[in-house]
C-alpha cells in the first residue's frame, strides 16, 4: 500500500501525538491520547503518526492502543535507523489496518557527526534499516533528519538508497526550522527531478516554526510537488512547535483559487479538537493565533463591527461555522430544556448517549443558575470536565469554603470524598489556592511535584468560567487534571483532584498489589 494521492489531494499526516507530545511538559496520557486519536481518525486525518513506540511502555502501549482502534486512517510509529527500534514499532503498528513504520536518521553534517558515521557507513545503515522496515511492512516512510542542512548531493544519494530500498514516502524535515519557502520549494522541486525513481513516490514536508515560518514553508513544499503535510493540532511542538494542521488546511481551502489542492479534512471538526487539545497537553492556545485563537473571528473595532454588521466578507475571510464555531454564539439560558442541550452540543460535535445527557444536564442547570448567559465555550468546557471527571475516582470534593483578604495567611476548610467516605480538614497558605492545595495533600499526602498550574476565563466578563489545569509529576512521569468552574479556588480543587485520581489510576497500573488508601487519614 502506498497511499499514492490523486495529483491534486494533499495527504495529511498529523504528528500531535508524537512530535507534539514530545514537546517538554505536553505528555499525554494513555486515556487522552486515545481520545485525541480518535479525534483526529474522525476528521478525517488520513496519517496519525502515533507515538515513538521503543520510547517507552507508555508509548509502546499507546500506539498498540490507537493501532487497534483506529477506524480509517494509517496508524505510524517512529523508529530511529537500527532492527531494535523497527522491530518495536512494527510490534506496535501491525495491528492497524493500515499500518505505516517511519524510520528516520539524522543525515546533515552536524547529525552524522553524532553516530560518528562517514557518508558511506550512513549510506549503509539507511540501505539496511529501509530494507528490514519494508520486508516487516508495505508502507514505509523515510526521513533524512535535517534535510534542510543536508548537502543537496548527499541528500539526492540517500534519498534514492531509500526510494530502491523500498520506502514509499520520502519525508524531508526542516527540523530546526531554518528554512525559507522558496528554499524549501526549491529543495523539494530538486529532489524530484534529480533522484531516480522519484517519480512513484510521495514526497511529505515536516516543518518546525522556530522562525514563523512552518506553514509557509509546507504550502510552498506541497506548490513544488509534496503531496504530504506533517503537522500538528495547533502547532502543538518542540520549541516554537510544528507546522499547524488548523493553518494548512484552511490556507488550502480558503486560497483554493491559487492553491488547487484538496485534504480530506473535515474542517468543522477543528474547533473541537484544538480545545481538547489544549486542555490535555496543557498549552493554551494564544488568544491571536490564527484560525483557532480566541481572537480569530472577534471583531470589536466600531470600524469591523460596522462593515460585518453590514456584509460579513468585508473582513471575514472564512465562516466561523467552517471550523465549527457556531455562527451565533450565545446559547442557552437556565430555561432552556433537555432536548435544545442536546441539539446544541451535536452541533458542536458531542452527540451524547441518553445516560450522558442526564448527567451533562444537571451540570448544566447547575452552571446556568450561577451564570446568566451560557456561550458555546461554556458548552465545550462543561463536556471537557465531563470528559476528565468520567469514571469518578478515588477523591471527589465534597465541600469548599476559603476565606481570602489582605490579611495572610488564608484559609480553606475542606471535605473530600475518598473512596465513599468524607473527610474534613482545614489547612492555611499563601492565597486560597495553595491553602486549598494544602487542605488535598492533608487528606492525601503524596509527594507529587506540581509541574504546571494554568488558569483560562472560558468567556468574558466577571462571571466567566475559569477552566483550571494541573500537571503533577511523580517518579518522572506526568498526570494532568483540569476542572471548570464560576468560581477559581472551586475549578483548582477539582482540577488538583482529577490530577490525583489519575495518579492514583497510574501508580495501580505500575504497583497493582499498593493500597493508596492506606496514606489516608
Ligand atoms: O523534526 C524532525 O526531523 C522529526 C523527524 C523525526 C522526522 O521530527
Ligand atoms: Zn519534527
Amino acid at each position: 500500500m502506498t497511499d499514492k494521492p490523486e495529483q491534486d489531494r494533499v495527504v495529511i499526516f498529523d504528528t500531535t501525538l508524537r512530535d507534539g507530545e514530545q514537546s517538554p511538559g505536553a505528555t499525554m496520557t494513555h486515556t487522552e491520547k486515545l481520545e485525541i486519536a480518535d479525534l483526529l481518525d474522525e476528521m478525517g486525518v488520513d496519517i496519525i503518526e502515533a507515538g515513538f513506540p521503543i520510547a517507552s511502555e507508555g508509548d509502546f502501549e499507546a500506539v498498540s492502543a490507537i493501532s487497534k482502534q483506529a477506524k480509517n486512517a494509517v496508524i505510524c510509529g517512529l523508529a530511529r535507523a537500527n532492527f531494535k527500534d523497527i522491530d518495536r514499532c512494527w510490534e506496535a503498528v501491525k495491528h492497524a489496518r493500515r499500518p505505516r513504520i517511519h524510520t528516520f536518521i539524522g543525515t546533515s553534517p552536524l547529525h552524522r557527526a553524532i553516530p560518528n558515521l562517514d557518508k558511506d557507513q550512513m549510506a549503509e545503515k539507511i540501505h539496511d534499516t529501509v530494507t528490514h522496515a519494508r520486508n516487516l511492512c508495505d508502507n514505509v516512510q523515510w526521513s533524512p533528519m535535517d534535510a534542510t542542512r543536508t548537502e543537496h548531493d548527499y541528500l539526492c544519494r540517500v534519498v534514492e538508497i531509500a526510494i530502491k530500498a523500498g520506502a514509499t514516502t520520502i519525508n524531508i524535515p526542516d527540523t530546526v526550522g531554518y528554512t525559507a519557502p522558496r528554499e524549501s520549494a526549491d529543495l523539494i522541486r530538486m529532489l524530484r527531478e534529480k533522484v531516480p525513481g522519484a517519480d512513484g513516490i510521495v514526497f511529505a514536508t515536516h516543518c518546525h516554526n522556530d522562525l514563523g515560518m512552518a506553514t509557509a514553508n509546507a504550502l510552498a513544499a506541497v506548490e513544488a510537488g509534496a503531496r504530504q503535510i506533517e503537522c500538528t493540532i495547533n502547532g502543538l511542538g518542540e520549541r516554537a512547535g510544528n507546522t499547524a494542521l488548523e493553518e494548512v488546511v484552511m490556507a488550502l481551502k480558503v486560497r483554493n483559487d491559487i492553491m488547487p489542492y484538496r485534504t480530506g479534512i473535515d474542517t468543522t471538526k477543528i474547533m473541537n479538537i484544538s480545545h481538547r487539545v489544549a486542555a490535555v497537553s496543557g498549552f493554551a492556545v494564544q488568544f491571536n493565533k490564527a484560525i483557532v485563537g480566541k481572537n480569530a473571528f472577534a471583531h470589536e473595532s466600531g470600524i469591523h463591527q460596522d462593515g460585518m454588521l453590514k456584509n460579513a466578507e468585508t473582513f471575514e475571510i472564512m465562516r466561523p461555522e467552517d471550523i465549527g464555531l457556531a455562527a451565533t454564539n450565545l446559547v442557552m439560558g437556565k430555561h432552556s430544556g433537555r432536548a435544545a442541550l442536546r441539539s446544541k452540543l451535536k452541533d458542536l460535535g458531542h452527540d451524547l448517549a441518553d445516560n450522558q445527557l442526564n448527567d451533562v444536564f444537571v451540570r448544566f442547570k447547575a452552571l446556568a443558575d450561577r451564570k446568566k448567559e451560557i456561550y458555546d465555550e461554556d458548552l465545550l468546557a462543561l463536556m471537557r470536565d465531563t470528559n476528565a471527571n468520567a469514571g469518578g475516582g478515588h477523591l471527589q470534593v465534597r465541600y469548599l469554603r476559603v476565606v481570602c483578604g489582605t490579611e495572610a495567611p488564608q484559609s480553606a476548610e475542606l471535605t473530600l470524598t475518598v473512596d465513599g467516605t468524607d473527610h474534613e480538614v482545614a489547612a492555611t497558605g499563601d492565597g486560597p489556592v495553595d491553602a486549598t492545595f494544602n487542605a488535598i495533600k492533608k487528606l492525601f499526602p503524596h509527594n507529587a511535584r506540581l509541574a504546571l498550574y494554568q488558569v483560562h476565563a472560558v468567556t468574558e466578563g466577571t462571571d466567566a468560567q475559569a477552566t483550571v489545569s494541573v500537571r503533577l509529576e511523580e517518579d518522572g512521569k506526568i498526570v494532568t487534571g483540569q476542572s471548570s468552574d464560576t468560581d477559581t479556588v472551586v475549578a483548582s480543587a477539582k482540577a488538583y483532584v482529577n490530577a490525583l485520581n489519575n495518579l492514583v489510576v497510574r501508580r495501580e497500573k505500575t504497583k497493582p498489589k499498593e493500597d493508596e488508601l492506606k496514606s489516608v487519614s
